[in-house]
């Protein structure tokens, strides 16, 4: 982040306060919270299994609340119970039988509304057709889907019957479901033949086809495919099965098996600061606690609420605030296939006013998107439905803050700043709407139950106004339990640097209020537009080009994605072929996917290192963003950084 964002940040002194009948009929309220706050500040332990045994409907009581034998936690030990019982099942005899669970919405318009009796009816028929393939607990499922109900399904049938899922984004490419698929050995994918995205099919099968081709994913048994654009694809009979035709025979009852309160319930890979993407763990008590608890305290779930999240569930994001905190809370969760311009820049606007959604989850970069498409799209629509706005995956700047505020919210409508991760598995750092003064830009506090720090180097606490690294001093139910396979990785990852102390890899600050501002990353990873990505995953996609000789990727800021990539690239050839920028950009759309795809390419004869012949990327960030490169002493050659700025020079 640049210095001229951090003084922008300093300088924010709006505060805006919950309305007070927003406030009067909160799920939690100022006291409510300070309530919370006391509770865990007496005994955390009694303050987590209090609300474990009253949120969760427990097989198995459970006799320890906690375990910790850092890095290691283990929650609410000696308790079973099934999570999709806790998203389904639980509310069929409370008067929610017949209420909408999902609302979907195609890309093309098309409807489907799935009460929690039919949700509930279609998992039972999905959960006895995968047992009858042999899929067992502790299996890993695949799940590589559009955004259509058969994929929160597919994963809800996986919980039911102890299998992990592992969803791979929809917009990855077939070299990464291969290195996910056999990173975590899948018996079974579930796709689709394709999907739409701004009326073109994105065909699925195809690279899923790509993904099993010469060997590739040896683990996988089977392909099950779901109807959705029926375009012609290849088939393998002796591997493939469609949805329609494996369901149609099944029954609509099934009878859950409990689990252990720790038993894993998905995968979801992550890019990490070094090497491969990281197969991250999460258990299913925990997860459900803290996934429930937060939908109901940021959200403000209520009964007659429709909550829309727009992500995709192929992120964290989808995970938990599509699909398993809103169905615990027996809430009615929108789901929406399509992009927010298609076939207008009204899209989102019009679904708001059409299904008349009361709270709003979205990113900041598309936010920004909104901004620059312009208020008159917002404008044509009737919003007045919406009570809450949220936003999620990377900080949101003021600016962004106040226009969301004005022309989503028409200033009525408090706005919730979420800072989580992946690994967190549930937010983290958020106001809470009826309860928390908020700021622009600043995510304000952590949750009660949540002891969010900032520390500098040695660990101690900083002052105020100063920066230093997030951290959280204990566990909490939702932490990640390890990095699938690698405990190590794990280990290293977030518990390397204070000991117990859990490190998020972001740079924080906190000001004389108590808010907690985020910074941005501290480690080689990128954020583009809310979605992580790691330095090394591009450099490693760049250098498998046959031309490319070394790489280097950095960021640079970004008013629409909030971070861009560049890439400074050696050749095996001095002389770059013609297009090359472009095969490259290509290239590694191919390896990874599009949203990896760099803004820009620089070829250079070399890339700035130090004695000991670590590239200094720190350096290439400067010169990708047009600033002046800090400290240069630890060069081992000063003129490899004179000709890049050069080059740049030129260029500008
Ligand atoms: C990283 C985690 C959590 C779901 C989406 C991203 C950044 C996330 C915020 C926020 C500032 C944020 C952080 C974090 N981030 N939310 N509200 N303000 N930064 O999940 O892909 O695991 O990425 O996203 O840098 O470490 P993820």
């Amino acid at each position: 982040m640049n210095d001229d964002k951090i003084d922008s940040i300093l300088q924010e002194k709006r505060i805006f306060n919950p309305p007070a009948d927003f406030a009067k009929n909160a799920n939690l309220n100022a006291e409510k919270l300070a309530e919370l706050d006391k509770k865990y500040a007496e005994d955390p332990d009694k303050y987590w299994g209090d609300l474990a045994r009253e949120e969760l409907v427990w097989d198995k009581d459970f006799h320890t609340v906690l375990d910790w034998k850092p890095p290691f936690a283990k929650w609410f030990l000696g308790g079973e119970l099934n999570v999709s019982v806790q998203c389904l099942d639980r509310h069929l005899d409370t008067g929610r039988r017949n209420k909408a669970a999902i609302i979907w919405e195609g890309e093309d318009g098309e409807q489907i509304t799935l009460t929690y009796q039919q949700l509930h009816r279609e998992v039972c028929r999905f959960a006895n057709a995968l047992e009858l393939m042999g899929i067992k607990q502790g299996d890993r499922v695949a799940v590589y889907m559009p955004m259509v109900p058969e994929m929160a399904i597919a994963m809800l049938a996986c919980a039911r019957i102890g299998a992990l899922h592992n969803v791979i984004f929809g917009g990855y490419s077939a070299q990464a479901i291969k290195d996910r698929v056999e990173g975590s050995e899948c018996k079974l994918i579930i796709t689709a033949d394709g999907g739409w995205r701004r009326g073109k099919i994105v065909p699925l099968k195809d690279t899923v086809d790509e993904a099993l081709a010469n060997g590739g994913c040896p683990s996988v048994e089977k392909v099950i495919v779901v109807r959705r654009t029926a375009h012609e694809i290849t088939w393998d009979k002796s591997r493939d099965i469609w949805w329609d035709e494996l369901i149609a025979p099944q029954s609509g009852k099934h009878t859950p098996k409990s689990f252990d309160a720790e038993h894993p319930l998905f995968i979801l890979y992550t890019s990490g600061t070094t090497g491969s993407p990281k197969g991250v763990i999460h258990a299913s008590a925990g997860y459900a606690l803290w996934t429930k608890l937060t939908s109901r305290w940021v959200f403000d779930l209520k009964e007659d609420d429709v909550y829309w999240c727009t992500a995709d569930i192929g992120w964290i994001t989808g995970h938990s605030y599509i699909l398993y905190g809103p169905l615990q809370e027996g809430a009615t969760t929108l789901m929406f296939e399509g992009a927010p311009n298609y076939p207008e820049p009204d899209r989102f606007w019009d679904i708001i006013e059409r299904h008349g959604v009361n709270i709003f989850y979205t990113a900041p970069t598309a936010i920004r998107a909104f901004m620059k498409w312009g208020e008159e799209w917002p404008a044509k629509h009737d919003l007045s439905s919406l009570r809450l706005l949220g936003s999620v995956g990377e900080p949101i700047n003021p600016e962004a803050w106040m226009w969301y505020r004005e022309h989503i919210g028409h200033n009525q409508c408090p706005i919730v700043d979420t800072w989580w991760q992946t690994e967190t598995g549930g937010h983290m750092i958020s106001p809470i709407p009826g309860a928390t003064p908020t700021v622009p830009g600043s995510a304000t506090r952590a949750l009660p139950g949540i002891e969010a720090d900032v520390v500098d180097r040695d660990g101690n606490s900083v002052g105020d106004d100063e920066g230093g690294l997030l951290i959280v001093r204990r566990p909490w139910p939702a932490m990640l339990r390890t990095v699938y396979g690698n405990d190590a990785r794990f280990k290293a990852g977030y518990f390397g640097r204070f000991g117990d102390k859990y490190l998020a890899g972001d740079g924080a600050r906190r000001d004389a209020n108590g808010n907690i501002w985020i910074m941005g990353r501290i480690d080689d990873i990128i954020n583009v537009s809310g979605h992580r990505l790691g330095t090394m995953e591009v450099e490693s996609a760049l250098v498998s080009h046959p031309d490319v000789t070394e790489a280097a990727v950095v960021a640079r800021p970004d008013d629409l994605k909030g971070q861009a990539i560049v890439a400074f690239v050696t050749l095996e050839n001095d002389k770059p072929g013609e297009d090359l920028e472009n095969i490259l950009k290509q290239h590694v759309v191919h390896e990874i996917g599009a949203i990896a795809r760099p803004a820009e390419i620089r070829f250079t004869p070399a890339l700035p290192k130090t004695r000991s012949g670590k590239i200094m990327r720190r350096l290439l960030a400067d010169i990708a963003a047009g600033r002046t490169p800090g400290d240069t002493t630890t060069l081992e050659d000063s003129k490899v950084l004179d000709s890049l700025k050069e080059q740049m020079n030129a260029k500008a």
